[in-house]
């Protein structure tokens, strides 16, 4: 790029200056206003794609990174400092164009989920990455984030938890299913979620999520009508553990089942400490929480994880015939089942809740869950 403005401006013609000088403010006009648009957006980008931005404006508008490598400790400057190292070499106006095309894809994503995410359920609003519908006898709450892989937003955790307790107690639907757009179910908790600008607010982030994940698992716990779980692709995380409060799971044999907690240096929720060593034994639920096996769906079903596989091709026509069937069974003999079945272990769940949410308290502000998000958010930028 740079070569070929300076041979233009050799070579220059009146018309060829005009359109150069035409074209350079164009795009300083647009980066201008890309700065502005930036600023617009509802929701904040993850670190990842700050990041990314970082770069692309530092690169715009110093050029090449100076000075050495932040050390060890300083995590945020060193992120830094390689995401701008990674475009080195790259033309201030290329940069400038890059970063213009980034924030346009940003905002016309937003603009996407913003109308792809809705609710057609009177009471209850639209949520970014959520779709909620009531269909016949059905209330269904679909994950709708499939560039992310359905990961959880804080915003997400709250919709879910909002859509739960209302379709608990509303009167015209029978059964709650949970089901994902896309070919991932959900790649768990959103790892930006925990992204703070300094050490000190960890603590209260922190706080703030055992409050947001409580509820959300409580929502499960006590959700009166028979939840049914269609699990058309690869569930990782808090997608994979409260499975456990599910009454009915049907898995597309492409999903596998994944909880790597302790690699990332944090530890089980969903109430699995006390669902999975029951459904499973407890080798069997070690080696998922503890050591992080990943299971395919047959595995799965074996383990007593999920209730049916069904082969990919036929998962999306099959599992809606089970809940076809399912929600035409008589209304108040299903609830009252439910609840019959659920009490027998109430009291335990909501204390294995407490307990899990407790510990990654802590678990979120130690230093292991740290490196360990540092490295997922800067894996791209190395
Ligand atoms: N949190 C935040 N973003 C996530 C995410 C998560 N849990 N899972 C996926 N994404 C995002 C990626 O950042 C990426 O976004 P980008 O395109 O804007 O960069 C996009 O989803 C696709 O993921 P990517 O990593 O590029 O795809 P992949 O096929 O190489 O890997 C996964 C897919 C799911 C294996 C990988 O993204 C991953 O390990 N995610 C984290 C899963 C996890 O540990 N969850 C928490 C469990 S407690």
């Amino acid at each position: 790029m740079l070569r070929s403005v300076q041979r233009l401006l050799v070579t220059a013609d009146a018309s060829k200056l005009s359109y150069l000088s035409a074209r350079c403010y164009s795009v300083g006009t647009d980066f201008e206003a890309a700065q502005k648009n930036l600023k617009k957006l509802s929701e904040e980008p993850d670190v990842q794609m700050k990041l990314k931005i970082y770069s692309l404006f530092k690169q715009a508008t110093q050029g090449d990174v100076t000075g050495s490598r932040p050390g060890m400790m300083d995590f945020a400057g060193r992120a830094k400092y390689d995401a701008w190292n990674g475009v080195k070499g790259t033309p201030k106006e290329t940069a400038q164009q890059l970063y213009i095309d980034l924030v346009n894809s940003l905002i016309k994503e937003e603009e996407k989920l913003t109308a792809e995410s809705q609710s057609n359920v009177e009471g209850l609003g639209g949520v970014n990455g959520l779709s909620i519908s009531v269909e016949d006898n059905v209330f269904r709450i679909k994950l709708n984030r499939p560039e992310k892989f359905n990961a959880l937003t804080w915003d997400m955790y709250r919709g879910i938890t909002e859509a739960l307790n209302f379709a608990s107690k509303d009167k015209k639907t029978r059964v709650t299913v949970i089901s994902a757009a896309g070919n991932y179910f959900c790649s768990g908790n959103d790892l930006s979620n925990f992204a703070v600008k300094r050490p000190e607010d960890v603590k209260e982030l922190a706080e703030a999520g055992e409050k947001v994940l409580n509820a959300y698992v409580k929502a499960y716990i006590d959700h009166d009508k028979p939840l049914i779980g269609l699990i058309n692709g690869p569930a990782i995380g808090i997608s994979v553990t409260v499975l456990g409060l599910f009454d009915a799971v049907v898995a597309s044999d492409k999903a596998t089942f994944h909880t790597p907690f302790t690699s990332l240096g944090q530890s089980a929720e969903g109430c699995s400490s006390f669902t999975f060593p029951l459904l499973m034994g407890h080798a069997k639920a070690a080696d998922v929480l503890l050591f992080g096996k990943k299971l395919s769906a047959h595995e799965a079903l074996e383990r007593n994880l999920v209730s049916e596989v069904v082969p990919d091709k036929t998962f999306a026509a099959e599992a809606e015939k089970r809940v076809f069937a399912y929600s035409q069974l008589p209304p108040e003999s299903l609830r009252l089942n439910k609840v019959l079945v659920r009490d027998i272990n109430r009291a335990a769940l909501h204390k294995a809740n407490d307990l899990e949410c407790k510990l990654l308290v802590e678990r979120w502000q130690s230093a292991e869950c740290a490196a360990a998000l540092q490295k997922f958010m800067t894996r791209k930028s190395k």
